[in-house]
């Protein structure tokens, strides 16, 4: 069964999780496009315009995706720590906005 919408203190901690971990290539909003991500060839995932499911972020997190910037967290992150992230990530999404 998917998990719910997260918690307050959910939230707050996967938000950490990512500013210290993810935001330096998806961005602080989940925007990609950081200075420091322009370089990296696929450009890191919006997770505003892009939504992915739960499982595959999941499988990304723990295996990451070879050939891109994104490396496996399995040994950087718990099992925990890395579901989290995975359900927060798809609440940066942003359908209903416009993009440049
Ligand atoms: C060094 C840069 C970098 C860091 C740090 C990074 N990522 Fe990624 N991430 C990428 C790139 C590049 C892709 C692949 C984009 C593509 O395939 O088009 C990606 C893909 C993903 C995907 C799959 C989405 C898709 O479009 O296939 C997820 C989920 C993801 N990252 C989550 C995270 C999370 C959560 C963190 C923090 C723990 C993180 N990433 C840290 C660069 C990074």
């Amino acid at each position: 069964m998917l998990p719910g919408p997260l918690s307050a203190a959910e939230t707050e901690q996967a938000r950490g999780l990512y500013l210290k971990n993810c935001q330096s290539c998806h961005g602080p909003d989940g925007g990609g496009n950081v200075a420091s991500s322009t370089a990296v060839v696929p450009a890191p995932t919006s997770f505003r315009r892009v939504r992915p499911t739960l499982k595959y972020a999941e499988q990304v997190l723990a295996g990451g995706l070879p050939g891109t910037a994104m490396t496996p967290w399995k040994d950087k992150l718990s099992e925990t720590d890395r579901r989290l992230l995975a359900r927060y990530v798809r609440t940066l999404y942003a359908e209903d906005r416009s993009w440049p």
